[in-house]
């Protein structure tokens, strides 16, 4: 007999993007930053006192919650820190969504937004995304159709790296009634000179809940640290109701801590992780495969049915290369290559000569 809620036992879980032991694997698949963390990272782990390790940690983060909002000028009350980015879409959705709430997210999108749907018995309207990945002219009509009580826009977009504009997502929070969570898991890659910040947002809407995380511009996926940047009101029912009353550790606290107050440390390897994001562009386009424009760290890479996307996952797979292949409408035709390091990139590109 199966004791599980109902909805828990219809359900499937996330499935994550492998992670092979072997070091020598080209790691390609989960959109991890190819350069180490900071040495500020280093200095705070090397300096830490086990003996600090005895009591429970700050239980709401204030030394990074005061970092953070020096960083992006809001106040400390704009800021929860979480365990990951994936600990405040639960957060978020347990707080903001009642069962049977809908709540309306783009197809394709991250993966895991349907699952944490299904704990929490909502209703997910998937709108379908243009050909060239940009939003439907219909989108908001259709969630305001389907009720939605939350919106969860990944932008810049995951798997395709498109990038909505500022003036775009403030006129859906202008006219969205619900919550409008905007995940800027790689919002730290987008080019500079396009000047794009969503920060100010969360002072003029007071229903804009933004999504950091320390894991992929920071170089920290292994640490489990993200935050959320809103208004006051938004923040407090995660921060002093539905959290954990410990959710994220001292050691976890302390080195994202000396990682955020080293933005210029990080800011070289987002300038790094563009420039090779152009150059793998152009490579993979001289070999007649194409991607999608990204202003993230990885690129939507259509691959020619002649060749075969799954295929060709496989053999780069037995050639000790992973990227990402997503068996779902859209994507079959394609492959998500994460931008490494420049050494890490050639490797590619040299395999798919070979194999092609
Ligand atoms: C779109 C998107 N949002 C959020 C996350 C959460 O990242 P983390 O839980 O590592 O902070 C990820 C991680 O892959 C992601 O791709």
């Amino acid at each position: 007999m199966s004791l599980e809620r109902r909805n828990i036992a219809k359900m499937q879980g996330y499935t994550p993007g492998e992670q092979p032991e072997a070091r020598s694997t080209i790691k390609l698949n989960t959109n991890e930053n190819p350069y180490p963390p900071s040495p500020n990272v280093a200095a705070a782990l090397a300096a830490l006192d086990i003996a600090t390790l005895r009591r429970y940690p700050p239980p709401m983060a204030n030394g990074f919650r005061e970092a953070a909002a020096a960083l992006h000028g809001v106040s400390a009350a704009n800021i929860i820190p979480t365990n990951g980015g994936d600990e405040l879409l639960r957060l978020a959705i347990t707080t903001f969504a009642d069962n049977g709430d809908c709540i309306a997210v783009t197809k394709p999108s991250y993966s895991l937004y349907p699952t944490l749907a299904d704990v929490q018995q909502c209703r997910l309207e998937e709108i379908l995304l243009n050909d060239d990945w940009s939003m439907p002219g219909d989108f908001l009509q259709k969630a305001l159709a389907a009720q939605a009580k939350m919106i969860i826009l990944v932008n810049p977009h995951a798997p395709s790296g498109n990038l909505l504009s500022i003036e775009y997502l403030a006129a859906l929070a202008r006219a969205f009634p619900g919550l409008l969570l905007i995940d800027e898991a790689y919002v730290n890659f987008v080019a500079p000179e396009l000047e794009h910040d969503a920060v100010p947002l969360i002072h003029e809407f007071d229903n804009v809940l933004l999504l950091r995380t320390l894991s992929k511009g920071y170089s920290l996926a292994g640490l489990r640290f993200g935050y959320g940047i809103a208004a006051e009101s938004v923040i407090s029912p995660m921060l002093y109701k539905t959290r954990d009353s410990y959710n994220t550790d001292l050691i976890a606290q302390q080195l994202a801590t000396a990682a955020i107050k080293d933005t210029d440390y990080a800011r070289e390897n987002w300038a790094r992780v563009r420039e090779q994001r152009q150059w793998l562009q152009q490579a993979l386009a001289a070999l007649g495969l194409p991607s999608a424009p990204s202003q993230s760290n990885f690129l939507l890479t259509t691959i020619p049915d002649a060749t075969g996307a799954q295929s060709l996952y496989q053999t780069l797979k037995s050639r000790h290369i992973l990227v990402r292949y997503f068996n779902q409408d859209r994507l079959r035709n394609r492959l998500r290559i994460t931008i490494g390091s420049p050494a890490e990139n050639q490797a590619l590109i040299k395999a798919l000569q070979e194999i092609l």
